[in-house]
């Protein structure tokens, strides 16, 4: 089967940018599932840099096919300021990029809800990226949202507005904020769907004929499983699914043409916004790894939160997506490290256990458990092998590998698509 999701198997920013851009020279469609522009997916193709938010990782590959699936949230004007800038670097859109009429859009007033929310959460916040991921969701389910298609036929976007605006103008009162005026939104939305409106289409027809032709689909992900608001550290996490489930409600496609699934997973930690973090590092060592591994967020900017790895959510993960992969990136950033600590095991009340807890107090209050490993010195960003790579990196890839017990499509050492050992081609 050609179809493979690429996924985040932590908390995010674990690299997903990188191998699906690395992929995407054999894809024929690249398509988003989830999310919105909370995410940034950061390729380095030539010394430039991208950045992609809402668009799919693979827009820089000029063969590709580049789809927006249903399950994304998307903001018409961060949409095309992002194509916009990708234009300037001459990137093409007409033909090759497509927004499911399905998909839901943020509406200004999201994003003034979310930022108010976590304000009015004081040291409670979550700590989101304030794009209104959350409030938009939650209009979704609430089945009051706007959707893609809706700018196609502005009057029908305006009546669904004006039917549930005592209920929106009432949480904005709540929230401090000034009544809306749909006028001024119209206004506004009437330029978006002009500029929109050739890229609006059914996702689900397209990418089920592409399919059906055989071609290659790559699915990805935003955010992380352990941000997935089902499997997530609730309610500290994203509003939408990230794992492997959230590829097919956020595609149309059938859980029964998904092939490889390949979760990317940093060689240590990160984490971003609040939440527990059982192998945080508040010393030294996690101010090291933030500076070798340039740990800033590619939204927001924020400082993350850097730790060793976490087996423990590594290994749920692997359960919770089935994952038939791992792309394991940044394993450079540990290059230099005389002690490597991976946690094998957490300590709750005084016992040990092996399962990630669904309960946030027991989260929070697990100690990790670890075991050492030898590290390295030598520069690997060059390695084409694993065989390359010293014996200590071999040996502390090979315990992780044995620990979840699922194999590696891709090892990354180094932010360019060509510091890169591919050990297993995922659409073969
Ligand atoms: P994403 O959200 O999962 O796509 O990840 P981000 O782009 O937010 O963050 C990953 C960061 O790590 C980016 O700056 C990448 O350029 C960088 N990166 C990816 N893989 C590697 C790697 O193997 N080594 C190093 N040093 N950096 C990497
Ligand atoms: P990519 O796709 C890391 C985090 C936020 C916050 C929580 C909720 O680049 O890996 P939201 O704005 O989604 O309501 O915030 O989720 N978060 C991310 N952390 N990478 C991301 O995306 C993230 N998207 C959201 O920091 O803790
Ligand atoms: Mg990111």
């Amino acid at each position: 089967m050609s179809t493979s999701v690429v996924l985040g198997a932590q908390w995010g920013d674990e690299g997903k940018g990188k191998i699906v851009d690395m992929y995407s020279s054999r894809a024929d469609v690249v398509m988003r599932y989830q999310g919105g522009h909370n995410a940034g997916h950061t390729v380095w193709v030539n010394n430039k840099k991208y950045v992609l938010h809402l668009i799919p990782s693979g827009i820089i590959h000029k063969g590709t096919m580049n789809l927006v699936g249903n399950g994304v949230v998307v903001e018409p004007c961060a949409l095309l300021k992002e194509m916009q800038d990708l234009a300037q670097d001459g990137i093409v859109f007409k033909g090759r990029f497509f927004i499911s009429d399905r998909a839901q859009v943020i509406m200004p007033f999201h994003m003034d809800f979310d930022k108010k929310r976590e304000e009015r959460k004081g040291d409670k916040k979550i700590g989101t990226t304030g794009r209104g991921i959350g409030p938009c969701y939650a209009d979704k389910v609430g089945r009051s949202g706007i959707r893609m298609g809706d700018l196609l036929n502005l009057p029908y976007m305006r009546e669904k507005l004006e039917g549930h605006l005592d209920e929106l103008n009432a949480q904005a009162q709540y929230l401090g904020l000034p009544n809306i005026n749909i006028d001024n939104i119209m206004a506004e939305f009437a330029g978006y769907a002009k500029e929109l409106a050739p890229y609006i289409a059914d996702t689900v027809t397209m990418v089920n004929e592409a399919i059906a032709k055989n071609q290659k689909i790559m699915l990805e992900g935003a955010q992380g499983t352990l941000l997935d608001i089902d499997f997530g550290t609730y309610p500290y996490v994203t509003s939408s699914n990230g794992s492997a489930g959230g590829a097919c409600c956020g595609t149309g496609i059938s859980p029964r043409l998904i092939g490889t699934i390949v979760g990317v997973t940093k060689a240590y930690c990160t984490r971003v916004g609040e939440g527990p973090f059982p192998t945080e590092l508040l010393d030294d060592m996690g101010e090291q790894l933030r500076k070798n591994g340039h740990e800033f967020g590619a939204t927001t900017g924020r400082p993350r939160r850097c730790g060793w790895l976490d087996l423990v959510a590594l290994k749920f993960s692997c359960m919770i997506n089935g994952l038939s992969h791992i792309a394991l990136t940044k394993l450079d950033v540990l290059s230099g490290i005389d002690e490597l600590k991976v946690c094998v095991a957490y300590k709750i009340d005084g016992k040990e256990t092996t399962s990630f807890p669904a309960d946030l107090a027991a989260l929070a209050s697990a100690e990790p458990v670890y075991i050492s490993l030898p590290g390295w010195k030598e520069d690997i960003t060059k390695a084409k092998s694993v065989a390359e790579l010293p014996v200590n990196a071999q040996s502390y890839i090979k315990f992780i590998k044995d620990f979840v017990n699922t194999d590696y499509c891709v090892v990354s050492v180094g932010t360019d698509r060509f510091e890169t050992i591919e050990l297993i081609d995922v659409f073969a």
